[in-house]
């Protein structure tokens, strides 16, 4: 079952030169999909994103989302939709500095009413499994960023989304937190049947999903699917970037 369908979808940003960022993207994911995105720095990932997540509104084209269209509902519709059904990772984490670290990870629960033992328990599971549970007394700009990164993280999880948006959540993470967080993930997909949609550079964290769809100059470019060898995958996912090109990264380390 579709969870979500983008179909003909394009952005182009109005500055003094307009520039098309995406241009007639059409995506399919399945509930309980783990779906990477991936493409060269620019090609318009992070905008996809956005879109789907109604924090921008496309130019052309639609998003369905659970059957429906998340930029046609009403503003309070529309924030119950993302509190309730979404999860987001943000490229910058978007933290609040007053608060702490477990105050930020409470967020999406303390504006939906769970009661205080049920926020207790599920914090302590999700920063455990993320390895912050002794940072939570902590403020934010008392953490390390790849500290930051988990926490965004745990805050994205923590109300169980049906749909999880993340944008590089492994990318301020060492390769071992890395391979951390994508476990992480992993576990909530399979256990919880969470939708996730995650934006990537790094072809090791790509090679946990189920699928990555590759994008480039706003446009799609091909995709692959993991067969039942997850090194296997990396090779491949090794393989469409170097065809890509426009990539920052050296690819010469394997890291599976
Ligand atoms: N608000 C904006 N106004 C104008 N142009 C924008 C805006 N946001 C993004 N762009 C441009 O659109 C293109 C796609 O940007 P986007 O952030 O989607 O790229 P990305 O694939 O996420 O890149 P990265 O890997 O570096 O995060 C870029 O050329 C960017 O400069
Ligand atoms: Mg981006």
């Amino acid at each position: 079952m579709e969870i979500l369908k983008v179909r003909e979808l394009s952005k182009i940003y109005n500055e003094k030169i307009p520039y098309t960022a995406l241009s007639n993207i059409d995506l399919s994911i399945n509930k309980g999909e783990f779906v990477g995105i991936m493409g060269p720095s620019g090609s318009g990932k992070t905008t996809l994103l956005n879109l789907v997540s109604t924090i921008d509104q496309p130019t052309s084209g639609e998003v369905i989302l659970e059957g429906q269209n998340p930029h046609q509902l009403q503003p309070d519709q529309l924030a119950l939709f993302r509190r309730r059904e979404l999860g987001f990772v943000f490229q910058s984490f978007n933290l609040l500095s007053t608060l702490t670290v477990k105050e930020n990870i409470l967020l999406p629960l303390t504006l939906d009413g769970t009661s205080i033992a049920e926020m207790h328990t599920r914090v302590e599971q999700v920063a455990g499994k993320l390895g912050i549970g002794d940072i939570l007394g902590k403020r934010t700009f008392e953490i390390s960023g790849g500290q930051a990164q988990r926490t965004a993280i745990a805050r994205a999880l923590i109300h169980k989304p049906k749909l999880v948006l993340a944008d590089e959540p492994t990318g301020n993470l060492d390769s071992k937190a890395a391979r951390d967080v994508m476990e992480l993930l992993t576990v909530l997909n399979k256990e919880e049947q969470a939708t996730m949609m995650l934006v990537t550079h790094d072809a090791m964290a790509a090679s946990y999903c189920d699928r990555v769809v590759f994008i480039k100059d706003g446009q799609f470019h091909n995709e692959i699917t993991c067969g039942d060898n997850r090194e296997v995958f990396y090779q491949k996912i090794i393989n469409v970037l170097s065809l890509l090109g426009g990539y920052r990264h050296d690819f010469s380390t394997v890291r599976v």
